[in-house]
C-alpha cells in the first residue's frame, strides 16, 4: 500500500518495525521462533486495523445525518422575545378566531417577554411549542386596565396573563399541568406573594381545580366580555416552599 494516507503510513511503520524485529531474532534466535514472531507482530497490525481506520475512510454520512440533533420529547423553558411568533400563533387561534379579541398582542407579547421572561414558561413537544403562560408583576390588590400592559418590577403579585394550550393537544391535561408546574416554580420566588388573573365565567371551575380562589367581577371588559378575578395565595404556601427544594 503507497497511497500517503496516514493509515497507510502508520501500517508501513508498523510492518517495519515487525521486519527489524525479524532480523534482530534471526541473529540471536531459530528462524522458526522469528517466523511465530512476524506473524504475531502482523496479526497485531490487522487487529488494529478497526481502531485505526481514519476519519475519510468511514462511510460517508449525509449532510442530513450529520447535523440532526434530538429533540426533546418534552421540555419546560421560560420563553424569549424569538418564541414571540409561536405564541402568538396560538393566541390567534385561541382568542382572536374566537372572538376577534387575545390578550396579548405581538407587540405586547414581545413587550413582557423582554422585560420578565422569568415570569413566562413554555411546554415544547419536540421543539414546537404546545402551550405557554406569560405572566408580570402587579402592585395592587385588584387589576385594573393599566394591569395589562404594565410590569411593575417591585410588585409582588403575578398578573397571569394568558394560559393557552394549542388546539391539537387540549384536553390532555396540559393547560392544568403547565399551570401546576409555572404555579411550583412561582413558590420559589421569594417576592411573590400571590398570582392573579382574569378568566370568563366558564374557566372558573377549572382555574378552581387548580387551586384558585374567586375575587368576584373584574372591573376590566374587553369589548362585551365580562371577567371573573381569581387569585392564587402562593405565600400562603410557605411550608411548601420549604419542602419544595427551592
Ligand atoms: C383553557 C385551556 C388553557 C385548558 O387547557 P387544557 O389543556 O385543554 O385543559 P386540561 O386538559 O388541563 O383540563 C381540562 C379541563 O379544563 C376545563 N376546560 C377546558 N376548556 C374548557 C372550556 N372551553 N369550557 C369549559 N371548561 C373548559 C374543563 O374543566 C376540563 O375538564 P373536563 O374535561 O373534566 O371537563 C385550553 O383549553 C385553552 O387553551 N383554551 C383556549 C384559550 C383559553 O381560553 N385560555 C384561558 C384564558 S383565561
Amino acid at each position: 500500500m503507497e497511497d500517503g494516507s496516514p493509515v497507510t503510513t502508520v501500517l508501513n511503520y508498523i510492518s517495519i518495525q515487525a521486519k527489524h524485529s525479524y532480523m534482530y531474532f534471526t541473529e540471536r534466535h531459530s528462524t522458526e521462533n522469528a517466523k511465530e514472531i512476524l506473524k504475531a507482530a502482523e496479526m497485531s497490525v490487522v487487529s488494529a486495523l478497526p481502531f485505526l481506520k481514519p476519519i475519510h475512510m468511514r462511510a460517508p454520512i449525509s449532510p442530513g445525518r450529520q447535523r440532526r440533533h434530538t429533540l426533546p420529547a418534552s421540555e419546560f423553558r421560560s420563553l424569549n422575545t424569538e418564541d414571540a411568533i409561536s405564541v402568538f400563533e396560538i393566541e390567534r387561534e385561541a382568542f382572536i378566531s374566537v372572538s376577534g379579541e387575545c390578550p396579548l398582542h405581538l407587540d405586547e407579547v414581545r413587550h413582557f417577554l423582554t422585560l420578565c421572561p422569568e415570569l413566562s414558561l413554555g411546554w415544547f413537544e419536540q421543539g414546537r411549542l404546545v402551550a405557554f403562560i406569560i405572566g408580570s408583576l402587579w402592585d395592587q390588590d385588584r387589576l385594573t386596565n393599566d394591569a395589562l400592559t404594565l410590569h411593575k418590577p417591585h410588585g409582588t403579585t403575578v398578573h397571569i396573563h394568558v394560559l393557552a394550550v394549542h388546539r391539537t393537544f387540549r384536553q390532555q391535561g396540559k393547560g392544568s399541568i403547565l399551570l401546576w408546574r409555572y404555579l411550583q416554580y412561582l413558590r420559589c420566588l421569594p417576592y411573590v406573594r400571590r398570582a392573579v388573573l382574569m378568566c370568563e365565567d366558564f374557566l372558573v371551575p377549572f382555574y378552581q381545580k387548580s387551586g384558585f380562589k374567586g375575587q368576584g367581577p373584574s372591573e376590566i371588559t374587553v369589548g362585551p366580555l365580562t371577567f371573573i378575578e381569581m387569585y392564587y395565595p402562593v405565600r400562603g404556601h410557605a411550608f411548601m416552599r420549604r419542602n419544595s427544594g427551592c
